[in-house]
């Protein structure tokens, strides 16, 4: 097949985990006999250098006329001064927003070489197989925001607010995940206090009636959830919950796999294109070091593959490809057992490859 792929390599080791995720579609491309055409783009703090604006128009035509795209990371200390007129992070907002991108998936799966890599208990980690859906333009994020000067000094405000549609919307797609996997559907929510999270829980509550009584479904308090995924993580399937939310849990969720460089996203939108990234950040700490875990890259571009280019056989690839890779050891170290030799960022996409070549 023949598609066009947006790559948004953004800040720190942004560019350095997209290289070996570009790396990997090659080897698809070349094992599987597709023409995929990347197109790069500006977004982050190096589009800020280079326009003024951390969402260049330009970036916003070339994803709409790509079929996916892959982004690294935005942000880095050189652009947080909070007096700042613009900011890396509002492009991100701002193209997961120009797109509708409001079913944010992220998949937690423990590779069994690696339970070893986290610090939580092996017993509990064995199975670990959840999928959070993050609403992901709505919310918090997107609401008025405020900073002004009163008579008692200056204050500021985040509005929270979400539409009956917004949450439809995105419970659909959780309740779809969930039906074609083990069934069961957690709402995760802070009802006892937010005004929002009872809209999304007697929203969820009437579809799921409605739509998915063939579920098995549960409400959960969010802080209760902070907890329950570090105790009893088999225990849930597919997680649906608002924006800042799903942002805090799956960082949390992220040391069941091992490390943050382990967790991959989709971004999806009504129709099949897509946005692709890992969960991490730009990791300011280890850029430029060749520290930087690319897996979590590479395991987007699975997800792109298959939920963008319908191309599940390679999706599966890829996958199979990154488990051969860490069963024989080849790691960096965030996931690297003490004593073992540890890879750098682009040993480990070239051994991706090399697998996926055969
Ligand atoms: P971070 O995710 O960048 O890093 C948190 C910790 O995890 C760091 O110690 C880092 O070294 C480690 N880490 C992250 N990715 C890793 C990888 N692939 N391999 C090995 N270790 C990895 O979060 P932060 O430090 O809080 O934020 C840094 C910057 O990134 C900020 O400007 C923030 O706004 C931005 N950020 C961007 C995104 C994004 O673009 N999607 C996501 C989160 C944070
Ligand atoms: C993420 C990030 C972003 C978010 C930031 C950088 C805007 O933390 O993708 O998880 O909060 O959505
Ligand atoms: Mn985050």
């Amino acid at each position: 097949m023949q598609a066009v792929i947006a790559v948004l390599p953004g800040d720190g080791i942004g560019p350095e985990v997209v290289a070996e995720g570009v790396k990997v579609l090659q080897a698809v491309a070349a094992r599987f006999g597709h023409t995929f055409t990347l197109r790069e783009g500006l977004i982050g703090g190096c589009a800020i250098d280079a326009t003024g604006e951390p969402l260049p128009a330009e970036t916003v035509a070339l994803c709409r006329a790509s079929d996916a795209i892959l982004l690294g990371a935005v942000g880095g200390p050189k652009w947080d001064d909070p007096q700042a007129r613009v900011r890396p992070e509002q492009g991100l907002l701002g193209i997961r927003k120009a797109l509708g991108l409001f079913a944010n998936l992220r998949p937690v799966t423990v590779h069994p070489r690696l339970i070893g890599a986290s610090p939580l208990r092996p017993e509990r980690l064995q199975g670990v197989d959840l999928i959070v859906v993050r609403e992901l333009t709505g919310g918090i994020y997107f609401g008025e925001k405020r900073r002004e000067r009163g008579p008692d000094g200056e204050w500021a405000s985040d509005l929270c607010l979400y539409t009956e549609a917004e949450v439809v919307r995105v419970v659909r797609v959780a309740g779809q995940l969930a039906r074609r996997r083990r069934g069961k559907l957690t709402l995760v929510d802070k009802a006892n206090v937010l005004e929002t999270s009872r809209l999304w829980r007697s929203i969820t509550t009437r579809l799921v009636r409605e739509e998915f009584a063939d579920l098995e479904f549960e409400t959960m308090l969010v802080d209760a959830c902070a907890m329950h995924l570090i105790r009893r993580p088999t225990d849930f399937d597919v997680i649906v919950t608002e924006n800042m939310f799903g942002d805090i849990l799956t960082d949390e969720a992220s040391m069941l796999a091992g490390s943050m460089g382990m967790l991959p996203s989709a971004s999806l939108a009504e129709g099949r294109l897509g946005l692709y990234e890992p969960i991490h950040g730009s990791a300011p700490d280890i850029a430029g070091q060749g520290k930087a875990n690319p897996l979590a890259t590479i395991l987007s571009v699975a997800m792109l593959l298959r939920h963008s280019l319908d191309l599940p056989e390679e999706a599966a690839c890829v996958e199979a490809a990154v488990a051969t890779v860490i069963d024989r050891g080849i790691v960096t170290a965030d996931i690297a057992t003490p004593g073992q030799v540890i890879a750098t960022t682009t040993a480990v996409g070239d051994a991706v490859a090399a697998v996926i070549a055969g």
